[in-house]
């Protein structure tokens, strides 16, 4: 899988197609799928589920933080704009719930967070689903 969307976006990059006209969903196809896989379940042990979850974590606070520092994310080879595009369509589209309520993320938001890239990123996701909730993420 991980293979398929590689292999695809470098066919996709040979035709030179600008990932600002693809839509959030497509982007997500390419750039996330691979692991986190079409449906947002990812790989139990590897990948967090991100059904139903996201928009939780979205909530915590220094949620929406992590969320646009995770490796995964901030590392993609995407604008910061067509980023926060995937992110606000993406974190609805996991927690249909929180829709109403979820504020999206700005490009200057996302491209701020991005640039803080989290190194611990297991310990930080850990103390943020359990402890320290009122707590801000450490930085690098
Ligand atoms: C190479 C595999 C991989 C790719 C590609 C990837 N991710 Fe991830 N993602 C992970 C892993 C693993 C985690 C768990 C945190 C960690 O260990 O980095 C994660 C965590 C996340 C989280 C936080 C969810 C949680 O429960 O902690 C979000 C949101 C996320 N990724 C979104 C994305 C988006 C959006 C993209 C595409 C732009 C993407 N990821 C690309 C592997 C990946």
């Amino acid at each position: 899988m991980a293979f398929c969307a590689t292999a695809l976006v470098g066919l996709l990059a040979a035709n030179a197609p600008d990932p600002e006209t693809l839509s959030p969903r497509t982007n997500y196809m390419l750039h996330c799928q691979g692991c986190h896989l079409a449906d947002g379940s990812g790989r139990k042990g590897k990948v967090p589920d991100m059904r139903g979850e996201l928009g939780r974590i979205a909530q915590l606070p220094g949620g929406r933080d992590y969320i646009g520092r995770v490796p995964g994310v901030a590392n993609a080879q995407l604008t910061d704009a067509q980023l926060a595009r995937v992110l606000n369509w993406l974190i609805p589209e996991m927690t249909p719930e929180i829709a109403a309520t979820f504020a999206p993320y700005s490009a200057s938001e996302v491209g701020h967070l991005r640039r803080n890239r989290l190194q611990e990123v297991r310990a930080v996701r850990q103390r943020l689903l359990t402890q320290d909730r009122g707590k801000p993420l450490q930085t690098q």
